[in-house]
């Protein structure tokens, strides 16, 4: 059976963007017209995922709220002559199934994943990371990708990888591939956050992975890791150095991929995204040209 269920860890508390996350979810920040959690579940919608598991944590009820059916909203905006705003709620009609189980305790990445084993049950699956967003206004088909060699390599599991600069390795997962490096290539081993001196590459693990139910075990035995956290890098190194077959997929140039987990690219991928908006984007460029020329540029 295809895989068709997501795992979409939303735990985190967002410490990067503080003050702006101190109540309200990163994952629930805009980005031009939507939150972020809702352009990750479109994207998954669109290769394949029919059922999405949020592991939660303290303050996110925001993110259930989101996904409801607003049958009051609804009323309201049919009875006040507003129908023409019904179309910016018909995701909550899409044909998927929201699960919510919640991280109990804030043990890191790793254990948030294994929070989702009882759902799961035993089948491969998506991660989905909550804060990250894949291609402009999410038009990603990475996981699809990924899915399809996940069967096809018969692989343990498929990770996304996008090159970074060098200065940002220690910010992520970093890839050591074996062999040739081509878009799609094979692990010889991953190191979460390395110094820039031991960095096999330059390869960041990019968000979205695909597993098989094998790595809840090689979860429960990761002892914590960098910051003290149970880190899923971690259980996929040893997964890898048992023999598993782990296999990268690199993001296309025109599926970059948007963190919206700290200021600085939170707001450039806001820019990014209201300058493509149907409706506004061109507006906002004649604005953005005209304050970055100091206001002489003509409307
Ligand atoms: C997590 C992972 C890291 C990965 C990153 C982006 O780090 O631990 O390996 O590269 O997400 O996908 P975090 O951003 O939670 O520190």
């Amino acid at each position: 059976m295809p895989i068709d269920i997501a795992v979409v860890p939303v735990a985190g508390r967002g410490t990067r963007l503080l003050p702006l996350t101190k109540s309200q979810p990163k994952e629930m920040l805009p980005v031009g017209s939507k939150p972020v959690v809702q352009y990750v579940v479109e994207e998954l919608a669109r290769c394949g995922i029919h059922r999405l598991l949020f592991v939660t944590g303290p303050g996110k009820t925001a993110i259930e709220n989101h996904f409801d059916i607003d049958s009051e909203l609804i009323d309201h905006l049919r009875e006040t002559g507003k129908e023409e705003l019904l179309e910016d709620l018909a995701f909550e009609r899409e044909d998927l199934q929201y699960f919510y189980t919640r991280q109990r305790r804030q043990l890191g990445l790793g254990h948030a994943v294994l929070c989702a084993e009882p759902v799961v049950d035993g089948q491969d699956f998506v991660v989905a990371l909550g804060d990250s967003i894949i291609g402009l206004h999410a038009q990603s088909t990475v996981v699809r990708t990924m899915t399809e060699l996940f069967e096809t390599a018969a692989a343990a599991a498929v990770i996304a990888f996008e090159e970074v600069p060098p200065e940002e390795v220690v910010h992520y997962g970093i890839a050591q591939p074996k062999g040739r490096l081509d878009d799609v290539f094979e692990l010889a081993d991953l190191i979460e956050k390395p110094d820039v001196r031991e960095a096999p590459s330059n390869l960041a693990v990019a968000a979205r992975y695909v597993f098989s139910p094998a790595i809840f075990d090689y979860l429960r035995n990761t002892e914590p890791g960098k910051g003290g956290e149970i880190q899923l890098t971690d259980a996929i190194q040893a997964l890898i150095h048992d023999g598993g077959r782990v296999m990268g997929v690199r993001l296309p140039p025109h599926q970059a991929r948007f963190d919206i987990g700290n200021f600085e690219s939170y707001f450039q991928a806001f820019i990014e995204f209201a300058m493509a908006d149907p409706d506004y984007g061109e507006r906002v460029k004649a604005f953005t040209r005209k304050l970055l020329s100091g206001g002489d540029e003509v409307e």
